[in-house]
């Protein structure tokens, strides 16, 4: 992170991010968890649908103590790239390193010659080389963003390329508050997965682009020459308030080996269709996000209908209920939409009917944007967060609780 100094982190296993979990569908997981912080803490598991007692939300498990153990154990319904994260104090617990990444295999995954999973992060480090302690009134209120960009844990990391070989990459943005929008100079990508497995049809672009909390899965076709390098770079983007990236910068570089190119593989095909969900008849929920500066406390706050957690009122549905919700932004400033518990479909934004449905569990929110999606909650009752992925703002109170009853 740092060359030269050692930067004191929290850790899962004694590395960032803590260790990858893979494992197949249908399998169990099983995690023997001892807290060794001085804080409370939780896991919570960001997609996977666990129930609702093992899902790690501030009113699904209480705190695990410092010092005290507990065992996690679910099984692993669906494929995809997930991860898992505190759900205590997020914005110095995930700053400070606890977060790690779950791929989960199914039957029918793409052909590819190479996979990874790259966690993207930021941290913010002080004059004395540490990870900064948590911020002023403006970091509050935009959200951490730091100058040093790391891909599972490191800066400056160089992957290595083979001419013609097809990469999957699955990428998680673990980041406090930091939007990528992802190019690859000369490369085009191929998004086949994203939060809830694999899209219908495989979607190809120029960019990639993950709010906080979001994944994708995604093909590189290596149509660079032997010996050739090219930087992976996250381009400017503004989320509100003067707060995002003005100047590209660099998250990693794919360097291409001297060895003779692979033949290319046959364009992908797409994964199973998604059926709209049929919502007529069905009255939608309106949720507001909104923000106001406290000045005699000095503090920012961050509301959904107009009140802060834990005082927003519970959502209230149950088990095979069909859910519409118009998330609203009343701010400038993007909001990442996260649910927990179940996947999602993105209707509208803003009226517009979206072209392509996938399964999703976090969205961006522009900035006075609109945006309509529709879920079901299977047979999972029990208390679930929905929350802005921006830590900061969960932190100062942008998250309520979504009640399934049986
Ligand atoms: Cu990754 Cu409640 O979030
Ligand atoms: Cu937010």
């Amino acid at each position: 992170i740092s060359p030269g100094r050692r930067v004191r982190a929290m850790t899962y296993n004694g590395s960032v991010p803590g260790p990858l979990i893979e494992a197949r569908v249908g399998d169990t997981l099983v995690v023997h968890f001892t807290n060794r912080l001085d804080e409370p803490t939780t896991i919570h598991w960001h997609g996977v649908r666990v129930p609702a007692n093992m899902d790690g939300g501030p009113h699904s498990q209480p705190p695990i103590a410092a010092g005290a153990t507990f065992e996690y154990r679910f099984s692993l319904l669906d494929a995809g790239t997930f991860w898992y994260h505190p759900h205590v104090h997020e914005g110095v617990q995930m700053e400070r390193g606890l977060y790690g990444a779950i791929v989960v295999r199914g039957d029918a995954e793409s052909r590819v010659d190479a996979e990874g999973v790259l966690v993207l992060d930021d941290v913010l480090l002080g004059a004395d080389g540490q990870i900064a302690p948590s911020g002023d009134l403006l970091e509050q209120h935009n959200g951490r963003e730091g100058g040093v960009s790391l891909v599972n844990g490191r800066a400056g990391v160089e992957l290595p390329f083979r001419a013609g070989q097809r990469q999957l990459w699955r990428v998680v943005n673990a980041g406090s508050a930091r939007f990528y929008r992802l190019a690859l100079p000369g490369h085009r990508f191929t998004v086949v997965g994203t939060d809830g497995g694999r899209v219908p049809t495989p979607r190809g672009g120029d960019e990639l682009f993950l709010v906080p909390g979001d994944r994708l899965d995604v093909l590189v076709d290596g149509i660079g020459s032997p010996g050739s390098s090219v930087a992976l770079r996250n381009l400017p983007y503004g989320r509100g308030h003067g707060a995002g990236l003005t100047e590209a910068v660099d998250v990693l570089r794919v360097r291409y080996l001297p060895d003779t190119p692979l033949p290319m593989l046959a364009p992908p095909g797409g994964g199973p269709a998604i059926a709209p969900f049929a919502i007529h008849g069905v009255t939608p929920r309106t949720v507001t996000f909104n923000e106001m500066i406290d000045r005699d406390r000095e503090r920012v706050v961050f509301m959904l209908n107009g009140r802060s957690f834990p005082d927003v009122p519970d959502v209230v549905t149950r088990v095979g209920a069909t859910e519409v919700w118009d998330l609203v932004n009343e701010s400038e400033m993007e909001h990442p939409f996260h649910l927990h518990g179940f996947f999602f479909q993105v209707l509208s934004r803003n009226g517009t009917p979206e072209r392509d449905l996938s399964w999703e569990d976090t969205i961006q929110l522009r900035g006075h944007e609109r945006v309509r999606i529709a879920f079901r909650p299977d047979n999972r009752p029990g208390d679930w967060m929905y929350h802005c992925h921006i830590l900061e703002h969960v932190d100062n109170g942008m998250m309520a609780t979504l009640r399934v009853m049986p």
